[in-house]
This record gives structure tokens, C-alpha cells and sequence, in this order.
């Protein structure tokens, strides 16, 4: 029976590891982790991540042929592949700060896997990491072998949170670098007839291995570049009277456009796009490549500035102040079907309220309390945001914030309401028992285009949509994001 470990029981290890053991009933996995409060939650009925589907795949395999334990220096000893899915956040500090990849994580992963191994291992990079970090991590394995061999495999995961189950079942491809020596190909496709249980062959991809890290970044950037680039169209829209709805669906019906990823928001959140755009120009510059590094650089400028410009947007339409107005804030996670809120627009949005010193109320149907306060006095690292987007001390955040359990009691006596994540409950409210309970006149702020800007105008709201044509009531303030 092949065996795998997977180090980090995360957003990735652990709905990947959970796949594969239930597509590989020949293959035991174990997933491990140094955080042993994650692992006691993988081990219960509330599992540490929300994701649609994630419960049942863990259910059937758990016990089986799938296992979550603390003990990592046993699982690696007895593993065959060694994945490694551990967290490549950005630097906060030291060189490149704001901008490279931490990967101090890796490392320590790596240092942990040479020190342990008494057998033959092939190591899989799963984590997103810059290019030429394989070469790093096998320079570590080598240098510490003791004699044993270690392949090492680029294996990046392209997963989406909110939609991971489905896209673990039916990639749309399986990316698998290795070294192009006969013992690398060979790796390659040990690894390849792991997947080959339920992925067809054509969509298990190999490359050598600097392809396959820099594909992963690459793809990332091009999907965030997709949204800024409907983003910053967003704002001519607002300008013109055009509507981005409609202008996104005619530009998408060009075959070699198409139309994902073209829906108009406050912005793209996540624990991705950023870091790796970051990366990415950190790497250009590293290789002197300022040009590219700005181009890439301008996609995170104009995610910032769309945060600011919605803030902007409800302070100006709320007659230049939102001081001790209540604001309900609906959704808070970066998207929908995830409880996710790393980098969500809506701690941007939130502090820049809070900043203008409104009183914020907040329900999400998957954030707890704990983790809205813990983001929203959380430091960011500090890289090209604006000033007036500061975070709060906790105190603050304390009087400041209060959160809801439901949309209804979140926005009552508010005098505004921001729509900050796509949650299809949020479509399906009724319009006018909120309107009914809120300060006059009242203003929805749409954020992510749930709404129906023209029914809730019958209703009597005062609507912002990104993008679409601008209320009367806002047609002459100005906005400067
Ligand atoms: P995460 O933060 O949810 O999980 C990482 C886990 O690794 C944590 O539980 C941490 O305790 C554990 N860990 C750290 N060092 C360890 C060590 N030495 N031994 C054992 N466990 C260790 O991170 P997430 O979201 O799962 O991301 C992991 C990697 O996958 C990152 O590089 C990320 O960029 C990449 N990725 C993430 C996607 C996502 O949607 N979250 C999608 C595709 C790639």
C-alpha cells in the first residue's frame, strides 16, 4: 500500500489529502499538522474549515484509509510521498517585506522531513511557492539525506475555497513538474497514477519544475488581473451611465475572452491572489524586471482602490460623514461558501468606516465574533494602502463593532446597509421589512451586485450597485477614491 503524509492540515491539505483517500482506497493518508487544536477538529463532527461537500468525503475515508494526527515525525517516517501544503504567507519583515514569500514554514518543513526519513522519499512542494524553491528545498533534503534519496515533485493546487470538493473531483487540470532525469520521470509518474484514479489522462499535465511553480503564480495573477480589469471598468461605468453587468456579459461572449470571471465587486480577497501577486513581483524585480513587476503590481493598485472607492461612496452619499451612524454590513467572509476571511475586502471596507467613526454591525452566516474581532484588529502588512484604511485597536474595534446573527436584527435602526459578500440568502431577503426598520433615508451599498438595484428604488432605497448606472441621489458627489 503506497502511503502518504501530508504536512499542514489547512484549506488545502486537508480537503486534497481527504479526496484522494477517498478516490484511492488503495493509498493510506495521513495528515498531519503542529497545530494539534486543527487536528482534534479534523478528528470531530465540527471540522476546523467550512466547505460545501468537504463533511461527507471526510466521513466515508476517516478511520478507513484517511487519518489527522500530531505525531509528524512517525507519518513521515513511515511515508512514501510527502506532501507538503504548509502556509507561504508574505513577509512582514526583513528583506523583500510586503512582497516575498515567507517561507519559513517550508523550511522548516523540509529541515523536519531530512531529519526524520530513514527511507526513500519523494517530497511534493503542494504549497504555492515562488519559482526555483524546489531547487532550495532539494538542496536542504540533500544536504541533510543521510544517505537517502529525496525526488522532489512541484505538484501546485489550483483549488477554489467555497467550490473545492467539486473542483477536486473534476479538475480542470492536475500539474505535475518534476526534473526531466530518467529517476525525475520516473517520480513524475508515481505520482501521475495517484491522480490517474479519477482524473483522465489528458488533464494530468507534467512540466519540469520551475514551469509548474511559476504556472501556479502565473494563473493566480491572471484571474486577479481578470478581476481588476472588470473592476476598473466598474468605475468608467459609474461615470458614464454605461453598466458593467452589461458591458462584462458583451466583452465575455468573445470566444477568446469568455465570460468567468468578469462579475464587477468591491474587490478580490482571499489568502491567494495577493500574496502571489506579490510574489511574483517581488521575483521580477529580483531579476530586473521593474516593468513587469509594475505591470503585475497595478492589479493589486486597483484592487486598493476600489476598496477605497466604495468607502468613499457610502461616506460621500451619507452627506460626507457616517459618525455614529450605524452601518449593517452583510456578508464579511471573501466569498461566498467559505468562512474564509483572509484579506477579505471587508476588513478594508471595515476599517475604513470604523476610521470615519461609524458604528458597523456585522453578520455573516459563517464568521464568528471572534474571528471579525481578531481580523479587524489584526495588523496588516503594510504595502501600498491607503492611509485613511488603518486598522483599529482592539478596544476600539470593541465599541465600534458588534455582530449579528442574522441579516434582519443587523440591520435594524441602521441607517445604511453594505452588501460585502455574495451569500444567496442575501438574494433572497425581503427588502422592505429591512427598509421598514431603518433610519430614513436609507441606503443599501452593493458591493458585489446581489441586489436589484430598480426593485429596492421602489421599495425606497437609495442604491449604489458597483457599476451600474448611478442613483439620482448620488449623481453629483463627487468621489474620490
Ligand atoms: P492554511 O494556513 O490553512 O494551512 C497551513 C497549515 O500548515 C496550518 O494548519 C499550519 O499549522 C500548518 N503547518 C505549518 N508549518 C507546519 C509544519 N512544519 N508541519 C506541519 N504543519 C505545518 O493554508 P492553506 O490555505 O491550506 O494554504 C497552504 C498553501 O496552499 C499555501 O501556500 C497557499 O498559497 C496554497 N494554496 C491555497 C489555496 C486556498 O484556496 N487556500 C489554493 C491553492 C493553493
Amino acid at each position: 500500500m503506497v502511503k502518504i503524509c501530508c504536512l499542514g492540515a489547512g484549506y488545502v491539505g486537508g480537503p486534497t489529502m481527504a479526496v484522494i483517500a477517498l478516490k484511492c482506497p488503495d493509498v493510506e493518508v495521513v495528515v498531519v499538522d503542529i497545530t494539534s487544536a486543527r487536528i482534534n477538529a479534523w478528528n470531530s463532527e465540527q471540522l476546523p474549515i467550512y466547505e460545501p461537500g468537504l463533511d461527507d468525503v471526510v466521513k466515508e475515508s476517516r478511520g478507513r484509509n484517511l487519518f489527522f494526527s500530531t505525531d509528524i515525525e512517525k507519518h513521515i517516517g513511515e511515508a512514501d510521498i510527502v506532501f507538503v501544503s504548509v502556509n507561504t504567507p508574505t513577509k512582514t519583515q526583513g528583506l523583500g517585506a510586503g512582497k516575498a514569500a515567507d517561507l519559513t514554514y517550508w523550511e522548516c518543513a523540509a529541515r523536519m522531513i531530512a531529519d526524520v526519513a530513514k527511507s526513500d522519499k519523494i517530497v511534493v512542494e503542494k504549497s504555492t511557492v515562488p519559482v526555483k524553491t524546489a531547487e532550495a528545498i532539494e538542496k536542504i533534503l540533500v544536504h541533510n539525506s543521510k544517505g537517502i534519496n529525496f525526488q522532489i515533485l512541484s505538484n501546485p493546487e489550483f483549488l477554489a475555497e467555497g467550490t473545492a470538493i467539486q473542483d477536486l473531483f473534476n479538475p480542470d487540470r492536475v500539474l505535475i513538474g518534476g526534473r526531466e532525469t530518467p529517476e525525475g520521470k520516473k517520480t513524475v509518474q508515481t505520482l501521475k497514477e495517484v491522480y490517474a484514479h479519477w482524473v483522465p489522462e489528458d488533464r494530468i499535465l507534467t512540466t519540469n519544475l520551475w514551469s509548474a511553480e511559476l504556472s501556479k503564480l502565473a494563473a493566480n495573477a491572471f484571474l486577479a488581473q481578470r478581476i481588476s480589469s472588470v473592476n476598473a471598468i466598474s468605475a468608467l461605468c459609474e461615470a458614464t451611465g454605461a453598466n458593467v453587468s452589461e458591458v462584462a456579459y458583451a466583452v465575455g461572449k468573445d470566444a477568446r475572452i469568455g465570460p468567468k470571471f468578469l462579475n464587477a465587486s468591491v474587490g478580490f480577497g482571499g489568502s491567494c491572489f495577493q500574496k502571489d501577486i506579490l510574489n511574483l513581483v517581488y521575483i521580477c524585480e529580483c531579476n530586473g524586471l521593474p516593468e513587469v513587476a509594475q505591470y503585475w503590481k497595478s492589479v493589486i493598485q486597483i484592487n486598493d482602490y476600489q476598496k477605497s472607492r466604495f468607502v468613499n461612496r457610502v461616506v460621500s452619499s451619507m452627506f460626507n460623514t457616517v459618525a455614529n451612524k450605524k452601518i449593517a454590513m452583510l456578508g464579511f467572509a471573501f466569498k461566498k461558501d467559505t468562512g474564509d476571511t483572509r484579506e477579505t475586502p471587508a476588513i478594508d471596507v471595515c476599517n475604513g468606516l470604523l476610521g470615519d467613526k461609524a458604528n458597523v454591525c456585522i453578520y455573516d452566516p459563517q464568521v464568528t465574533e471572534d474571528q471579525i474581532e481578531r481580523d479587524l484588529a489584526m495588523n496588516k502588512f503594510d504595502w501600498d494602502h491607503p492611509t485613511h484604511l488603518q486598522p483599529m485597536s482592539p478596544m476600539a474595534v470593541k465599541k465600534q463593532v458588534t455582530v449579528s446573527s442574522d441579516a434582519y436584527s443587523a440591520t435594524k435602526d441602521a441607517h445604511g446597509v453594505c452588501i460585502l459578500t455574495e451569500w444567496d440568502e442575501f438574494k433572497t431577503l425581503d427588502f422592505t421589512r429591512i427598509y421598514e426598520g431603518m433610519q430614513k433615508p436609507a441606503f443599501v451599498f452593493d458591493g458585489r451586485n446581489v441586489v436589484n438595484p430598480e426593485k429596492l428604488q421602489q421599495i425606497g432605497f437609495i442604491v449604489y450597485s458597483i457599476g451600474k448606472p448611478l442613483d439620482a441621489w448620488m449623481k453629483d458627489m463627487p468621489v474620490v477614491a
